[in-house]
């Protein structure tokens, strides 16, 4: 039986997690779960899996457990829960609010399947180096990151020639820039393929997602930007791919569900069936891939310039974006004004915020007051 912990266990990954687990009940035993919150939704999913323990990250949140379930609650003991010992975490909090439990899990030599993005372009190469140091793998659940990682088992390193990182565009793919600047908040968060939490709908917009996925890609792979491409193929059915210095280009393919990503990242190396139907290719007819619009979208070339900055700069664009974000969630500033945020953090504060991973939780609180500041 193996062994695992959910890190937001409530979310559109959690959920579809446990969907995948409930296939395979004699396989994968939920053994830990955390929420923000959502007390009564964890009672519920802790009774059907038998979890030992629940985390809260909310201290004001009330919640009453049975008698043989453990409470974790509030952001130092959600790192005691990660700490605990299982054969895969799953991180799939949203935000750089997920950081201190992956570095807890892999500090305590946990394996970790990596949805929560932000916690690597925030923690960078110290991040990976401290898995490395811990024998700890750890395996990407972003579908892009998964398709990658999958194209490169294909060669070896020194042959990758780049890597096409690819986008759906997002719900704004064919808006004109007059259009983006009265975008609305309820508009952002409708995407036209995948269904999200709102921040990663929102940065799936801006195609801010795209940079975090950027830097993603760097890191987990020890690659150039310049040397990743991203395409836009809006019916997210090729995952990404790794082109080689031999012509070959091999590409993952599979349905626009986070089934496939989520349930090879829980059980790597084996491939276990996650419920997504073999892809009719006559069926779908077509595959159309599109270069992307800097002028309208200029989170990605934003990142890429993050990423020749350093680790601070790519803090510091995760921190932008994610206040910028929430200030036009809650219609403090226009759809076009959280790229410029992004753009003005760098420009300004790109190598301000610097730490060692120790302090990279502080940095972190200090880069996103800065950005507050800045937009007020
Ligand atoms: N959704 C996708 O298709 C997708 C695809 C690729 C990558 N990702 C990445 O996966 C991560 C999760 O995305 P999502 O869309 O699933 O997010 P989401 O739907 O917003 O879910 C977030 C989860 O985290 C919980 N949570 C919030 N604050 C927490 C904290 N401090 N500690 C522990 N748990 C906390 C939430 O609990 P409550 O219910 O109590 O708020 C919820 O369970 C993000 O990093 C995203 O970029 C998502």
């Amino acid at each position: 039986m193996k062994t695992v912990t959910i890190l937001g266990v409530t979310g559109s990954i959690g959920q579809s997690a446990l969907r995948f687990l409930r296939l395979h009940r004699d396989t994968f035993s939920l053994e830990h779960i955390s929420v923000g919150c959502s007390a009564d939704e964890a009672l519920k999913i802790a009774a059907e899996f038998k979890c030992k323990s629940i985390g809260v990250a909310d201290e004001t949140c009330d919640i009453e457990v049975p008698a043989d379930v453990k409470l974790y609650r509030g952001a130092e003991a959600l790192c005691a829960q990660a700490a605990q010992n299982v054969d895969v975490v799953l991180g799939a909090v949203s935000g750089s609010q997920g950081l201190p439990a992956i570095l807890a899990a892999i500090k305590a030599g946990n394996r970790v399947a990596l949805a929560n993005k932000e916690s690597l372009v925030c923690g960078g190469p110290a991040l990976l180096a401290l898995a490395r140091d811990k024998g700890v793998p750890i395996i990407p659940v972003d579908s892009e990151h998964s398709a990658m990682f999958q194209c490169l088992l294909a060669g070896k390193r020194e042959d990758v020639h780049s890597i096409i990182l690819t986008a759906s565009g997002g719900p704004f793919r064919e808006h004109s820039l007059a259009q983006l600047k009265t975008a609305s908040a309820e508009a952002s968060l409708n995407h036209p393929n995948w269904s999200m939490g709102p921040k990663n709908s929102l940065d799936s917009a801006t195609l801010a997602n795209k940079g975090l996925e950027l830097i993603e890609t760097c890191y987990f792979f020890d690659i150039a930007p310049e040397d990743v491409t991203v395409v836009v193929h809006p019916t997210s059915i090729f995952h990404s791919a790794v082109q080689y210095r031999d012509g070959s280009m091999i590409a993952q393919l599979g349905e626009t569900d986070m089934a496939g990503a989520i349930g090879y990242g829980l059980s790597y190396p084996e491939r276990l069936p996650t419920g997504l139907k073999p892809l009719d290719l006559t069926a779908l007819g077509g595959l159309h891939f599109y270069p992307y619009d800097p002028a309208r979208f200029p989170a990605v070339d934003l990142a890429r310039r993050a990423i020749n900055i350093g680790q601070p700069a790519t803090l510091m664009f995760n921190a932008a974006n994610e206040v910028a974000g929430k200030a036009f969630l809650e219609g403090r500033i226009g759809f076009l004004d959280i790229a410029k945020t992004i753009e003005i953090a760098l420009d300004k504060a790109g190598d301000k915020f610097t730490a060692g991973l120790d302090d990279i939780v502080d940095a972190d609180i200090a880069a996103k007051a800065w950005c507050a500041a800045l937009i007020k």
